[in-house]
């Protein structure tokens, strides 16, 4: 017979300081009053407290831990309170993984290892372990779009060790039994995320009357979608009935390749912005050209499908960066990032 399930919940979120992590709490936290949640985050330059609403931070069914994933000992402490853990936390940024990757490993590679470690000493209470891989995993595209059985080929440091990340877990399943789901997002979008990222660099580009720098002939195209469609896809896992999730990998994402041009145009069309501010750059050493969501898989588990179009999430996610300079500014001085070309040239991206 099924377990029982319980109608509350206690949820661990790693890395909810930063921008997908910090949406998706707030997501479960308004829709789910009787859950309680602990976060888990080192606030690295990418987290900060204030990406967390303050009625959470001041609410009763909340806790902050400040401390690294890949500390052990403190991760199995937190995992043993808790029903759910959603693992975010990592070094996130392609280009920065460039020039500097070993953060990249450790935090990526062997925080999961901790967290997965931590859910098998637990395994008894856990109810399941959601990792958050990437699209990022598959390399170049091989078909137009990429579904789970798409072979991993990751092109940058981030990548890899985000294959690595994703591959540890599911051998966690496999050797332990571990009750984990791995799901894989594409480009996300939205309010809170790091100014070094496309979106937001593009929109206070507009906002500071800068240029838009675009890599390469801006042809490269990616599968962007907004946020909340994430945090509707972590929801559906988490209520799904284990037998439909446990042991799965499921991709999210719009289904829609965009080039990079096309989405600096709409953030121009949005902002009323001169489209004529474009400037193109070097393309960065393993860049990805090919890139949309094959998401039949989660479509047919679960019934999820994308609800916020694109433009209305251009909107919303210009909207906010309009509305929160005073959350984002300090950000201003990383918007862009030291790359080491093949030639071993330094280059600003
Ligand atoms: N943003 C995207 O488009 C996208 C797409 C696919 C997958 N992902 C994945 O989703 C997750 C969240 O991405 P994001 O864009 O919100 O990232 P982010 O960079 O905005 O946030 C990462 C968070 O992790 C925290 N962190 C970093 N190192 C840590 C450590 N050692 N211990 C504890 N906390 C640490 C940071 O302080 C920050 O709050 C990541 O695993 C990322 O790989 C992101």
């Amino acid at each position: 017979m099924p377990a029982k399930r319980k109608s509350s919940k206690t949820i661990l979120l790693t890395g909810a300081a930063g921008f997908i992590g910090s949406n998706v709490l707030t997501y479960l936290f308004d829709k789910y009053p009787a859950y309680k949640f602990i976060v888990l985050d080192a606030l690295t330059y990418a987290g900060k407290l204030d990406n967390i609403p303050k009625k959470i931070r001041e609410s009763g069914r909340f806790s902050f831990w400040y401390g690294e994933v890949q500390n052990a000992q403190l991760v199995t402490d937190l995992v043993a309170q808790v029903d759910v853990v959603i693992h975010f936390a990592a070094e996130t940024h392609v280009e920065r993984s460039i020039y500097d990757n070993y953060k990249f490993f450790d935090t990526d590679v062997l925080g999961t290892q901790a967290v997965a470690s931590a859910v098998l000493k637990h395994r008894k209470t856990i109810d399941r372990f959601i990792h958050i891989s990437t699209c990022e995993v598959y390399g170049e595209g091989l078909s137009k779009k990429m579904d789970e059985s798409h072979p991993l080929n990751p092109k940058s440091p981030y990548a890899a060790a985000k294959a690595g990340a994703d591959r540890l877990v599911y051998s966690y399943y496999q050797t332990y039994g571990i009750p984990a789901v791995i799901l894989r997002p594409f480009n996300i979008f939205g309010p809170r995320q790091h100014l070094e990222k496309v979106t937001p660099r593009f929109i206070t580009s507009c906002m500071l009357g800068e240029k838009l720098t675009v890599h390469g002939s801006g042809r490269n195209s990616r599968d962007f979608m907004y946020v909340d469609d994430v945090a509707r896809a972590i929801d559906a896992i988490v209520h799904a009935p284990h037998a439909k999730v446990v042991g799965e990998v499921f991709n999210v994402g719009s289904g829609v390749a965009l080039p990079i041009i096309d989405l600096a145009k709409a953030v121009m069309k949005e902002m009323q912005y001169d489209s004529r501010n474009l400037v193109f750059i070097t393309d960065r050493p393993g860049q990805v050209s090919n890139f949309a969501c094959n998401y039949e898989k989660i479509r047919r588990t679960l019934g999820w499908k994308p609800m916020t179009s694109f433009k209305q999430g251009i909107k919303k996610t210009v909207d906010w960066y309009v509305q929160n300079q005073a959350v984002w500014e300090d950000q201003m001085d990383m918007r862009h990032v030291s790359v080491r070309t093949p030639e071993g040239k330094i280059e600003l991206h």
